[in-house]
C-alpha cells in the first residue's frame, strides 16, 4: 500500500522531503556512510528530528540496512533508557521477522527488505534475558541488531542520571560493533557534553562524535518556504504577511511550519501568528520547568528566571533577587547561556556585564513559572 502523501506543512517531525536542508542532509548521510557517530545539535524547532529521520530513511533504503529511531525524551535515568532501547529493539525485531509494520510510540524502523537479511542468514531473534544489569541488557540488545544498522537516539540529553553508565555502555558498543552507526540528537548539554569532553580516564575519550549543528533558516529560505507552501495550498496571502510572520516568529522551521499549517487550514494571518506564539511560549515554559526540575534549589532558580523575564539584569542584582549562592548562580547562568542557549550575556566591559533572555518567547515563558507546576509536568 502506498503511504498517504504528507502535506507541505506538517506539524510533526517528517522523514521525507526537507526544505532548504540539502547541504545538512548530504553531510549527515556522508557521516553515516563512513560509519562515523554523529550528534545533530541545535535549538528547539530547528528540525533536528526531521533531519535525523530523513537521513536514516534514505540510508536504510539505499543500502538495504536497518535504521531505527528511538525517542528517549522520557528516560531520565540510564535504567529507563536501557529499558526503552531494549523494548524498542525487541519489538522491532519481532515485527520485522513477521514482516509487519512497526508501530510503537516514539520508535520508527526503516528497512526495505527484511527478507533479504533472513536469506543472508540473519536471525531476527532477541532472546532477552531479564535480570542482567542495565548496561548488559542495553549492550546485548544493540549487539542483536543486523550489520550496519544506524540507530538514532533522539533527545539524548534527557538521560541525566548515571551518565557514567551510558558512556560506559556506548564505549562497549563502539568497540564491539564497529559496523553500527549512532546518531545522537539533542541540545548541547548533559550527556552530549560529557561525550565531547570526556576526560582522559573516561570511556569515549578521544572519540567524540562528529557534530552537525543546525541553525535557523536564512530569511530568504524562510520566505521561499512560506511562499511555496501558500501557493501549493492555494490560499490568499499578502507578501507583507509573510514578512511579518518571519519578523515575529523568526526563521526556525518548526514555528514557520506551524504558522503555514494553520494558514492553509484557513486561519487568517494575525490569528495564526497568535496561535503559534502561544504554543511557542508553552513549549519554552516546559523547557524551562524541565531545567528547573534538575536543580537542587528550584524556588531560587525560578526567582532568577522571573527576574530575567523583567529584562536585562546585572549579576549582583540576580544574586540578591534569587538568593542563590555565588557558585550556584554562576553555574546556572553558565548553563542557561551555554547548554540551553536561552539567555545571552552582554559584556560591555568587565565591570558592566548583564544577562537577558534571547527573545520575547522565553521572557514571556518565564513570567508565570511556579514550583507547583514542576510536579504537574
Ligand atoms: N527542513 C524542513 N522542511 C520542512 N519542514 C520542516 C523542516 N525542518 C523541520 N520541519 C518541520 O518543523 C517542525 C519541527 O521539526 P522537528 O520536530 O524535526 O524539530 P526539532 O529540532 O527536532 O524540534 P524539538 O527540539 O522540539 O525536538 C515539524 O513540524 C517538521 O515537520
Ligand atoms: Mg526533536
Amino acid at each position: 500500500m502506498k503511504s498517504r502523501e504528507i502535506p507541505f506543512f506538517t506539524p510533526r517531525p517528517r522523514d521525507d522531503e526537507l526544505f532548504g536542508r540539502e547541504y545538512e542532509l548530504r553531510r549527515l548521510l556522508s557521516y553515516i556512510h563512513d560509519g562515523v557517530w554523529v550528534a545533530v545539535l541545535g535549538p528547539r524547532m530547528v528540525g533536528k528530528t526531521s533531519l535525523a529521520k530523513s537521513a536514516i530513511k534514505r540510508y536504510a533504503h539505499s543500502t538495504n540496512s536497518m535504521g531505527i529511531y528511538i525517542n528517549v525524551a522520557s528516560c531520565g535515568s540510564f535504567g529507563e533508557f536501557s529499558r526503552k532501547v531494549v523494548g524498542s529493539i525487541t519489538n522491532a525485531m519481532r515485527t520485522l521477522k513477521s514482516r509487519r509494520k512497526v508501530r510503537s510510540l516514539g520508535v520508527s524502523v526503516y528497512l526495505s527488505d527484511p527478507g533479504s537479511l533472513i536469506k543472508a542468514g540473519f536471525q531476527f531473534n532477541l532472546e532477552f534475558e531479564g535480570g542482567r544489569s542495565a548496561v548488559g541488557n542495553f549492550v546485548s540488545a544493540m549487539n542483536a541488531l543486523p550489520p550496519n544498522t544506524v540507530v538514532v537516539f533522539d533527545e539524548i540529553q534527557e538521560v541525566r542520571n548515571r551518565k557514567d553508565l551510558l558512556l560506559k555502555s556506548l564505549w562497549e558498543i563502539y568497540n564491539e560493533r564497529s559496523d553500527l552507526r549512532i546518531v545522537f540528537t539533542g541540545s548541547y548539554s548533559g550527556v552530549l557534553k560529557a561525550l565531547f569532553t570526556a576526560g582522559e580516564r573516561e570511556a569515549m575519550f578521544g572519540r567524540p562524535p562528529e557534530q552537525l549543528i543546525l541553525t535557523p533558516w536564512s530569511t530568504k529560505t524562510a520566505e521561499e518556504y512560506l511562499l511555496n507552501g501558500f501557493e501549493r495550498c492555494g490560499i490568499d496571502y499578502g507578501y507583507s504577511e509573510i514578512a511579518d510572520a518571519i519578523l515575529t516568529l523568526g526563521t526556525l522551521p518548526g514555528w514557520l511550519t506551524l504558522y503555514g499549517y494553520k494558514r492553509c487550514k484557513g486561519e487568517p494571518h494575525e490569528r495564526a501568528k497568535h496561535l503559534v506564539i502561544t504554543e511557542a511560549i508553552l513549549k519554552a515554559k516546559r523547557e524551562l520547568l524541565n531545567y528547573v526540575s534538575t536543580r537542587t534549589e528550584p524556588h531560587k532558580t525560578i526567582s532568577l528566571l522571573k527576574a530575567l523575564s523583567e529584562g536585562s539584569k546585572r549579576w549582583n542584582e540576580l544574586k540578591i533577587i534569587s538568593g542563590l549562592s555565588e557558585p550556584a548562580l554562576s553555574e546556572i547562568l553558565q548553563q542557561l547561556v551555554g547548554e540551553l542557549g536561552v539567555v545571552k550575556k552582554n559584556e560591555l566591559n568587565r565591570a558592566n556585564v548583564t544577562y537577558e533572555f534571547i527573545n520575547e518567547i522565553y521572557r514571556e515563558a518565564a513570567k508565570y513559572l511556579s514550583v507547583a507546576e514542576i510536579k504537574k509536568e
